[in-house]
């Protein structure tokens, strides 16, 4: 599993979302995977806390960012990685199949030309298997699709970054019904992220406590393996897509998912009016 970086979680109050600092000991590079910008929505307000708490960190411990990972086009925050990138550099890297998000969200939000669905907006995409380094050590992009077709679980040295992957053991795992999303394509990935060492660290991107317990961020492969509610203990895959077919039609939809994808579909910039005004919409029974 090669070198042990040290990683550090930050976890976001208002969305439950954790966001991670993942540091080489040996050169001091870092990445930053799923910042955070806060928004209070009915106010249409946007601020800076999470992402300043992120930069100070990074900061604090002298280290040098080279790279923002979005482990997918989030749907419950809003990234602050363009905000995060014009303070501390660091290339802005997400899934190759951000392409398939752009066109679905780019057609529910009826974007127009200047919406480019190619990913452009992001420095790097990721294929399945792509490696890049971080100072000395290398990371590697595992292609998770289910949740979204764009998701990816990143290894770097001995942890893995689950995104909506997988959740905490007693957590299960993320939803697969938004556009895009396929419940058995989840399973799957799920399985290839099994296949890691089972002493590998799992970090994870949204814990929401279950059954009052404390949050929650760290496991481990082995751990999910044995007990992850959803996945855990050797459950089949039509047992997984009955359980979370059935429960994805019970869920209500992420109270921030209409600014959301607009602003992380564009690598986590404000969309902008025909005046250059920034701007969010909300297409009326378009989700
Ligand atoms: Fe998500």
């Amino acid at each position: 599993m090669g070198t042990s970086p040290a990683v550090e979680g930050f976890f976001d109050e208002a969305s439950n979302t954790i966001s991670y600092i993942v540091a080489d000991p040996g050169t001091g590079a870092c990445a930053i995977i799923d910042s955070v910008l806060d928004i209070d929505y009915a106010a249409g307000r946007i601020t800076y806390d999470s992402a300043d708490r992120l930069i100070a960190a990074v900061r604090e411990r002298g280290l040098t960012l080279q790279w923002i990972i979005e482990t997918h086009v989030h749907a419950d925050h809003l990234s602050a990685a363009p905000y995060i990138q014009d303070k501390l550099g660091g290339k802005i890297g997400v899934g190759a199949r951000i392409v398939e998000v752009q066109e679905t969200f780019g057609k529910v939000f009826n974007e127009g030309t200047a919406f480019q669905r190619d990913g452009s907006q992001f420095d790097a995409l990721f294929e399945d298997g792509d490696t890049y380094q971080i100072g000395n050590m290398t990371g590697f992009a595992i292609a998770t699709p289910g949740h979204t077709p764009a998701c990816m679980v990143h290894v770097i040295g001995d942890a893995a970054f689950a995104g909506d992957t997988l959740f905490m053991p007693d957590g299960g795992s993320a939803r697969a019904d938004f556009p895009g999303g396929d419940a058995g394509a989840l399973y799957d990935s799920i399985q290839r992220v099994l296949t890691l060492p089972d002493a590998m660290r799992l970090f994870i991107c949204h814990d929401y406590g279950p059954n009052g317990r404390a949050i929650a961020w760290e496991t481990t492969i082995g751990q999910q393996k044995a007990d992850n509610i959803h996945v855990g203990g050797g459950k089949t895959r039509e047992e997984f897509v009955k359980f979370r077919t059935e429960r994805d039609a019970q869920l209500a939809m992420p109270k921030l998912i209409i600014p959301s994808l607009q602003v992380n579909m564009r690598a986590g910039e404000i969309p902008q009016d025909d005046s250059g005004v920034p701007m969010l919409k909300v297409p009326v029974n378009g989700l």
